[in-house]
Order: structure tokens, then C-alpha cells, then sequence
């Protein structure tokens, strides 16, 4: 039997534990972070257990479980694993209830599908479910009740349930209030025994906190099998879920989502829609990305306007501020841009977020359209690593990217010296601005 000790302090952010309350944690070194909690103390001795060799394991390689949503499989690494802990967060309102009740409606056809609500009630899901369609065969509990939740899951041993949210459930056995750190890794604690124990795979929804990590403790991350995060303006349509962690795939797939009155509905071809430019406008270029294991054409837009600011501006939504400095200065001094007094911004369409090098050669070429004034040539796509002496570098998994760009009619590839297949092989920085950029422009 568990009997109750002294109260320990512990860290929202690292998990270090201290006996009493700190104002600085001394494992991470924030201020303000540790959180009374109760202790508790196993009364009895543990007993040892005999070991196994790894060959004696019998481990069955159970199925993916196929969430009917093929851009989240996409995501999980191709379906979702039995009895495996998935914690999606993402900003209030980007579509968590929606995603996950239409992946349980779809996975209720032939399995059981459980729905655990804390946030909602039964009659609001209920409307939601009516939008979406198809949800008719999914049971639903509304709860939030730690032990009744885990008692019930193991006596109904659904295949998929969803916990809409974590941070709603509370167990009697801690003193704090629900969605507290101490109540939230107990809670996924838990599940995550149940989950395991009785084969239910589950789904946890998590709020995410100002700075955009999942809220609770960074522990919550390490204990679940996979992490995702459902990204994306509220003001666009379009929706980005990217793995932040995967046990059982790669993290670092995109799932492409568009919220339409009927539900999410998964954009299969991104390309499409991100990677077109109006033909003839100053400062866009196309540039193919790679994602995962998908290329992804995406227009990239550039401002350079003068200023008279002591410190000039570059402001980037969606490409890493210190590379958007570093392809600044490099232009700057490789390529003869004058830039020392403009302010540069650089966006990237659909709200998509760009975080692979292969991307530099486009974010330079929109700076030197909108720099220069004179647009990219028709029909040019882009990709490849900018160094910072002006010499471009091959991007990874190249001839997967020029056979995008060719897949949406981008003929000409302008790409470093050794990419197969691209229309002109650029060695430096200006030899790729002069082949990429019209020279003829009224
Ligand atoms: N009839 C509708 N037509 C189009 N979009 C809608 C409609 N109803 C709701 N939405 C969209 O669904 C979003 C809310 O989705 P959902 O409730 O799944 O979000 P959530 O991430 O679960 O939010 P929370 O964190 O509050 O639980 C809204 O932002 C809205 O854009
Ligand atoms: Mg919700």
C-alpha cells in the first residue's frame, strides 16, 4: 500500500525534485518553476524479477492501425502502432477535436473507438460529430476523473481511445488542481500503464503553453511514444502537423491540413497550392523543399525597402532568423547587393515553417528579385545550401526535388554545380542570381 510522505518540490520544466521550495530550480536554472507535490513512499520491499534474454522475447509485429486520415498516418510513420501513447498539442482552436474525432470516426468502422471528453460536453461533440459526418459508431464518455477514466479503459480495452484533454483530468490521490504538473504527469503516467497494459493505443490532447511546448512538465514529452504538434495560423485555412517525436518513425514528416466547414480535410498535394507564383512580380521565387520524405514546392516573397534605421530589419515569418542574417550578408558580400540600408523581410507561404538548409538559394533569389527590382525568370524553381564564402553546396536527396519541380512545370531548376537533372548548374551564389533573375524587364 502507497502511504503519503513529506511534500517534494519539483521542477515544471526539468522534473528536479528538491525537498524544499527553491526560487531558482537548480537542475535547469529557471526561476519561478518548482511546484509543491506530494511524495509518495512504496510501504513494502520490492521483489527482484527473473531476466529474459532479448532472442526469448516473443514480440508479435503487430499491424498498424490505419487512422483513416492519411496525412496523420503520414505523420505517425505510417499508421498509427497498437498500444503506443500519442500526445498532440497545439494552440487553442487549431482543430485538435476536430482532427482526432474524424481519425476516430474513420477507425470506429471496424475497430472500437473511444472518445474520453473533459473539455466538452457529450451534446457538443454531438454537433461536432453531426459537421463532420461518419462518427455515428464511436463511443463517448464524458470524464474526467483519473481513475475512472484508467478503470474503464481496462475494462472496455478499446483498440484507439482519444483524451480530450489532459489537462482536464485530476486524480483524488494528489492534492493539486487539474492541469497542474503534478496532476498532468500523473495523469499521462498512468495512462501510459493502461495504454500498455491493456493494448489501448491512445491519444492525448495537450494545450500548449505562450513559447509553444506542450503545458506540463518536459517529462510529459519523454514518457508518451510520440509527440505531435498541430501548427498553423488560425487566420489561414491551412493546418501543418509535424512529429516533434517519434519512437516508431521519422519526425520529420508534414501532414497538410485545410479547415473547411465539413472538417479537416488533408491536402495531398501541398505543391500545388504553395509552390505557384504570378508570373512576372518582383521579389517571389519558388523553392522545392524537402520535408520527411516529401519534396514541397513553396513560393517564397521578399520586401527590401530603405530605411533609416540605425540597425536595418530582417524579419522573416517562417525561415530561422539567424539564417535569414547569415543569406543577408552573404548577398551582401558575394553577390554586390546593397543592403547594409534596407530593411529585408522574408515570408513563406501558408504559414509553412522552413527549417532545412536546402532552402537558402530560394530565400536569396526572392531578396535579389525584390532587391534589384526585376522578377524571376518563368518557368525557375530553386534549391541549395548557400556557404558563407558565396559557394553553393548540393542540397540532400537533390534529384527527388528536380523531379518536383518537373512534376508542376518548373522546367528550369536553377541548383548548385552536381545536381543532376537541373537546367543550369550554378558553382556561386551570382552565377545562380544571374541565371534565376530576368535581365530583360521594362
Ligand atoms: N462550421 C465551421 N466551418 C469552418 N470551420 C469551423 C467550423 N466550426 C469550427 N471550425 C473551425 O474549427 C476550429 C476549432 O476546432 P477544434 O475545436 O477542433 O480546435 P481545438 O484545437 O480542439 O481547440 P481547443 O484547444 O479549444 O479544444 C475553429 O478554429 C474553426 O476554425
Ligand atoms: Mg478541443
Amino acid at each position: 500500500m502507497a502511504k503519503t510522505a513529506a511534500v517534494q518540490h519539483v521542477c515544471s520544466e526539468c522534473g528536479t525534485a528538491s525537498g524544499r521550495w527553491l526560487g531558482r530550480c537548480p537542475g535547469c536554472g529557471e526561476f519561478g518553476t518548482l511546484v509543491a507535490e506530494t511524495a509518495r513512499v512504496r510501504g513494502d520491499r520490492p521483489v527482484a524479477k527473473p531476466l529474459l534474454h532479448l532472442v526469448d522475447v516473443v514480440a508479435e509485429e503487430a499491424g498498424r492501425i490505419l487512422t483513416g486520415v492519411p496525412e496523420l498516418d503520414r505523420v505517425l510513420g505510417g499508421g498509427l502502432v497498437p498500444a503506443s501513447l500519442v500526445l498532440v498539442g497545439g494552440e487553442p482552436g487549431v482543430g485538435k477535436s476536430t482532427l482526432l474525432l474524424s481519425a476516430l470516426g474513420a477507425i470506429s468502422l471496424d475497430r472500437r473507438a473511444l472518445l474520453i471528453t473533459g473539455e466538452e460536453s457529450v451534446a457538443q461533440v454531438k454537433l461536432r460529430a453531426a459537421r463532420l459526418g461518419g462518427c455515428d459508431r464511436v463511443e463517448i464518455l464524458a470524464e474526467t476523473e483519473l481513475d475512472v477514466v484508467c478503470e474503464t479503459l481496462e475494462r472496455e480495452r478499446p483498440e484507439v481511445c482519444v483524451i480530450d484533454s489532459v489537462q482536464t483530468l485530476w486524480s483524488q490521490e494528489i492534492g493539486s488542481a487539474p492541469g497542474s504538473v503534478a496532476q498532468v504527469r500523473e495523469a499521462a503516467a498512468r495512462l501510459l500503464r493502461v495504454a500498455k497494459a491493456s493494448g489501448v493505443a491512445t491519444f492525448l490532447v495537450g494545450h500548449v503553453t505562450k513559447d509553444g511546448s506542450v503545458a506540463g512538465p518536459r517529462v510529459l514529452e519523454h514518457l508518451v511514444d510520440c509527440v505531435l504538434q498541430f501548427e498553423g495560423d488560425r487566420y489561414h485555412a491551412h493546418r501543418i502537423l509535424r512529429a516533434v517525436k517519434n519512437r516508431f518513425g521519422s519526425t520529420n514528416e508534414l501532414g497538410i491540413f485545410e479547415m473547411t466547414g465539413a472538417g479537416l480535410v488533408g491536402v495531398p498535394d501541398p505543391s500545388e497550392i504553395f509552390g505557384k507564383t504570378h508570373g512576372g512580380e518582383i521579389g517571389a521565387a519558388v523553392v522545392c523543399t524537402i520535408e520527411g520524405t516529401r519534396p514541397l514546392l513553396l513560393e517564397i516573397q521578399s520586401l527590401v525597402a530603405p530605411t533609416d534605421l540605425a540597425m536595418p530589419r530582417r524579419v522573416g515569418t517562417g525561415v530561422d532568423p539567424k539564417r535569414l542574417a547569415m543569406i543577408v550578408a552573404v548577398l551582401a558580400r558575394h553577390a554586390g547587393l546593397p543592403l547594409g540600408g534596407a530593411d529585408v523581410f522574408v515570408n513563406v507561404a501558408g504559414g509553412v515553417r522552413i527549417d532545412e538548409p536546402g532552402a537558402d538559394l530560394g530565400i536569396a533569389l526572392a531578396i535579389a528579385s525584390a532587391a534589384k527590382s526585376l522578377p524571376v525568370r518563368d518557368g525557375v524553381a530553386t534549391f541549395g545550401e548557400i556557404g558563407l564564402t558565396g559557394r553553393l553546396r548540393v542540397a540532400a536527396q537533390a534529384d527527388r526535388r528536380v523531379v518536383e519541380c518537373h512534376k508542376l512545370g518548373l522546367r528550369s531548376v536553377v541548383a548548385p554545380a552536381g545536381t543532376k537533372g537541373a537546367a543550369v548548374e550554378a558553382e556561386t551564389l551570382r552565377q545562380a542570381l544571374a541565371a534565376g533573375l530576368a535581365t530583360n524587364h521594362a
